[in-house]
Order: C-alpha cells, then sequence, then structure tokens
C-alpha cells in the first residue's frame, strides 16, 4: 500500500520503517530539511535499537523516501499518517498546531480521497477538528473530495519501539467506517497474523485510550513513589515492599519501580494534557493531579539526597552523574530527571561530571559548553576526583561496577541511587555510603 508519514521523529520514522519492512511503499515528510538531507545519507536522528539497519535497507530498497516535499508526500499515499508532536501549551494542554498545520498541507495538496490517521498523541476531539480543517480547506479550494479521518495512537516505548512496532500489543483503531476498517486491516495485516490485535472502536474512545494508558502508567509509578517515601520516614526498605505486593497477580510486578521520577516525552505532558480536557469539561480530576504533583517533588528526590548529605555546601562540589537520558537505551532527555538535578547542582555551584552511553550529543545539543558541565568518554572517567556518584538512569552498564574502582576514585565514598539499583548492605560492606529510594531511613530524611 502507498503510504505518507508526516513527522519524521521518535513515532514516524520507526512506524514508517516498520510499514516499508514489511512491503508497503512510504513516503516521509519532515519541516526538519537537515532531519531529511541527513536520512537520505543514512544519517539516524534518534538513538533507538535495531532502527539504523532498518532505516538503511528499506531506503536502499526504494520502499523508503524521505523528503521536504509535502505536495509529493500528498499525491503519495492513500492513507495519510500524521506523526508530529503534541508538546504541551502554555496553560498544559495539547498543543496541536502542528497537527493542525498537516491537516491543512493534506488538505491543500490532495487531488484524490485520502484516509488522514491521527498517529500523533492527541485529546479527545481532535479528529473533529482535523476533519473541520480538512474541510475547510477544500472548500476554500472549491473542490469536492472523499476524506476520513481515523484514530490510531501509538503505544511504543522509546526504547524499544522498533520490536514495539513489529510486534504490537494492540492497534488501536479508532473509527466509525467499515469501509475505513478494511483499509486499516489490510495496512496492519502483517502484523496481526499471530493473534487478533485490531480493537476497533469509535473515535473518541480511541483518542482517550492512549491518554488513558500513559495516565495509568504515571499513576503506577507515583504510587510506588509514594510509597516509598513513606518507607523511608518509617524505616522500611520499599524494593521488599514491592516484591511483597507483586507477587498478588492483582497487582504484578510489572512498572512499580520506585525511582526519581518519571519523564521523557509522553508521561508528563499526556498526563497534564488529560487534567486540562477534563477541567474543560468540568471535571476536578483530583486523582491526575496529585500523580502530577508526585512525580514533580520526587524530580527534586537526588538532590535532597547530595544537599543534606554535604551539609547544604555544594559550592565547588564534584558530583559525577551516571544517566541523562529519561530511561535506558534511549537519548531522549525530555523532560528527564537528571535534568532537573543539574540544574539544581548548578545553581548551589556544584560541578557535574557525566556519563551516559547515548545521550551525550543530546546533552551537549541542549547546555551546550559550560564550565560546570564536564561530559565524560566512560563511567570511569565520570568519577574521577568527584565528591558523591548520583545515579539518574538504570542502563546495564551501571548495574553492576566495580565498586573497588568507584570508591577509588570518589573523595567521598558515597553513592545515591536514584533507580535502586543497588545492594544497600552490598554496599556497605564495601565501605560505601549509600542512599537509595525508599530504602530505610535517608540522609534527607534522617
Ligand atoms: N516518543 C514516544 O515515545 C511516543 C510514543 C507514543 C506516542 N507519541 C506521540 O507521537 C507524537 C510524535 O512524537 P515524537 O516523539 O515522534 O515527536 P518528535 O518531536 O520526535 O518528532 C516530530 C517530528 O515532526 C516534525 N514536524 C513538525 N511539524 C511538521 C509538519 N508540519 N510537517 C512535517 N513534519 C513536521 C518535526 O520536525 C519532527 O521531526 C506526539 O504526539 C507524541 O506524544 C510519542
Amino acid at each position: 500500500m502507498k503510504v505518507t508519514v508526516f513527522g519524521i521523529g521518535y513515532v514516524g520514522l520507526v512506524q514508517a520503517a516498520v510499514l516499508a519492512e514489511v512491503g508497503h511503499d512510504v513516503v516521509c515528510v519532515d519541516i526538519n530539511a537537515e532531519r531529511v538531507e541527513n536520512l537520505k545519507k543514512g544519517i539516524i536522528p534518534i538513538y533507538e535499537p535495531g532502527l539504523t539497519p532498518l532505516v538503511q535497507r528499506n531506503y536502499e530498497a526504494g520502499r523508503l523516501q524521505f523528503t521536504t516535499d509535502a505536495a509529493h508526500g500528498v499525491q503519495h499515499g492513500r492513507i495519510q499518517f500524521i506523526a508530529v508532536g503534541t508538546p504541551p501549551d502554555e496553560d498544559g494542554s495539547a498543543d496541536l498546531q502542528y497537527v493542525l498545520a498537516v491537516a491543512k498541507t493534506i488538505a491543500t495538496y490532495m487531488e484524490s480521497p485520502k484516509i488522514i490517521v491521527d498517529k500523533s498523541t492527541v485529546p479527545v476531539g481532535t479528529a473533529d477538528k482535523v476533519s473541520a480543517c480538512v474541510a475547510a480547506v477544500l472548500a476554500e479550494r472549491g473542490v469536492e473530495l472523499g476524506f476520513d479521518v481515523v484514530s490510531n495512537p501509538e503505544f511504543l516505548k522509546e526504547g524499544a519501539a522498533v520490536a514495539d512496532c513489529q510486534r504490537p500489543d494492540r492497534i488501536v483503531i479508532g473509527t466509525d467506517s467499515p469501509a475505513v476498517e478494511e483499509k486499516m486491516r489490510e495496512l496492519y495485516a502483517p502484523f496481526n497474523r499471530n493473534h487478533e490485535r485490531m480493537i476497533v472502536m469509535d473515535v473518541r474512545s480511541a483518542e482517550l485510550t492512549k491518554y488513558a494508558a500513559n495516565c495509568m502508567l504515571a499513576t503506577k509509578i507515583s504510587f510506588m513513589n509514594e510509597m516509598a517515601n513513606l518507607a523511608e520516614l518509617l524505616g522500611a526498605d520499599i524494593e521488599k515492599v514491592r516484591q511483597g505486593i507483586g507477587s498478588d497477580p492483582r497487582i504484578g510486578y510489572h512498572f512499580i519501580y520506585p525511582g526519581c521520577g518519571y519523564g521523557g516525552s509522553c508521561f508528563p505532558k499526556d498526563v497534564q494534557a488529560l487534567v486540562k480536557t477534563a477541567e474543560k469539561v468540568g471535571y476536578v480530576p483530583a486523582l491526575l493531579k496529585s500523580v502530577e504533583q508526585v512525580n514533580y517533588r520526587q524530580k527534586d528526590k537526588l538532590f535532597a539526597h547530595v544537599h543534606a548529605y554535604f551539609d547544604g555546601d555544594l559550592a565547588g562540589k564534584r558530583i559525577a552523574l551516571w544517566g541523562l537520558s529519561f530511561k535506558p537505551n534511549t537519548d531522549d532527555m525530555r523532560d528527564a530527571p537528571s535534568r532537573v538535578l543539574m540544574e539544581k547542582l548548578w545553581a548551589a555551584g556544584a560541578v557535574v561530571q557525566a556519563f551516559d552511553p547515548e545521550a551525550m550529543n543530546e546533552a551537549q545539543r541542549i547546555y551546550g559548553t559550560r564550565a560546570d558541565l564536564s561530559l565524560m568518554g566512560t563511567k570511569e572517567a565520570a568519577l574521577r576526583g568527584a565528591d558523591a556518584l548520583v545515579v539518574c538512569t538504570e542502563w546495564n552498564a551501571f548495574k553492576a561496577p566495580d565498586f573497588d574502582v568507584v570508591k577509588e576514585h570518589l573523595k567521598h565514598p558515597v553513592i545515591i541511587d536514584g533507580r535502586n539499583l543497588y545492594e544497600p548492605d552490598m554496599l556497605e560492606a564495601y565501605g560505601i555510603a549509600y542512599y537509595g529510594i525508599g530504602r530505610g531511613r535517608s540522609v534527607a530524611t534522617s
């Protein structure tokens, strides 16, 4: 099938490459000319395991094209995906300007009927707005062409995006049209062979499904962080509590890890956007507001530990930081807890020596060159001459370090672990002071 994807980011690029891999003929359109030119040279703008060979193979086979030529993109696909960003507006609601700009572009250039697919995460009612926008432009042009707007939210996880798109848990399609459903079934048939993964529903329910999924996951994290904070004050160990509750099949072990707060491009903005959506229809989303508030507080946690450990005297202190990305296997630092920590450390006069397996270029892009940030080539180099080590991201590379080396390099043998990667007893045996999240009394609460 001929498919066009607007927006070549985490979602658009992965989805396009995966569709091309099964034989669809895909044109990707982006307004970022540098990104498009780089992709033509095989330079992939993001880090995702398995993505580079997939893109290169399909580009060379001619099934995947990259262009800034929107008219060409619109002519190409019967199916037009909108996969552009929906960042938070000033008040926290989703900013639809990019989505509506693509809708306008499609309407401006279309010369045959189109199925327009909202793949971006968009508030309930957006499909109606996209429809109205397309209809208005077609009316201005004085042409009568059929079009449908479908909601097809994306559930991929950054860091496992290729695998998630190739073997999705579910493919949610929001449409009332049997003809459109049939076309979407044809498009996704290669991903639907093993068992039925398509869940077809009305458009509004599909739009809400995406927010409900992310808000549920964010709620689990904030719940565990709240329990961890209580565990600290009560002298309990949240890791034991986690196992104790996870063993109940009604609760389960998935996604109940306490930590230094959720980040990334989705949970923070999607929780905020659903809060705004609720308020617009006169509903007070008390739970979602608390989820957000707990997370906001949690992102302060690591700084509070460091600050308390050094009795508030951070001027001139060197802090080694392991992990910059908001989670492992990605270079994405959007809303990452590491950013809150670094910015607070800098404000207190400390210097950061950071290492991340993939996000160093992203950190350089965000913060540029500054005297109080050294991006180091290895995790050991980040430790040299540092006063303390803080772990922000649970990369595999950080899970079993040589603690003798860690101790040798640090001026003060102390680890503040935002992901509970290590065992307090073991570190005590090494003579290293250890503060995790919710693991008995902490330096910040004692
Ligand atoms: N990143 C994730 O893990 C994830 C997962 C599920 C859903 N989503 C949702 O998918 C959407 C896209 O997210 P992302 O992380 O891929 O964003 P991104 O910022 O990585 O990519 C967006 C791309 O769209 C391009 N763009 C903007 N305006 C355009 C236009 N008018 N025409 C063509 N291209 C245009 C940008 O240049 C950029 O390359 C968002 O709504 C997000 O919430 C993201």
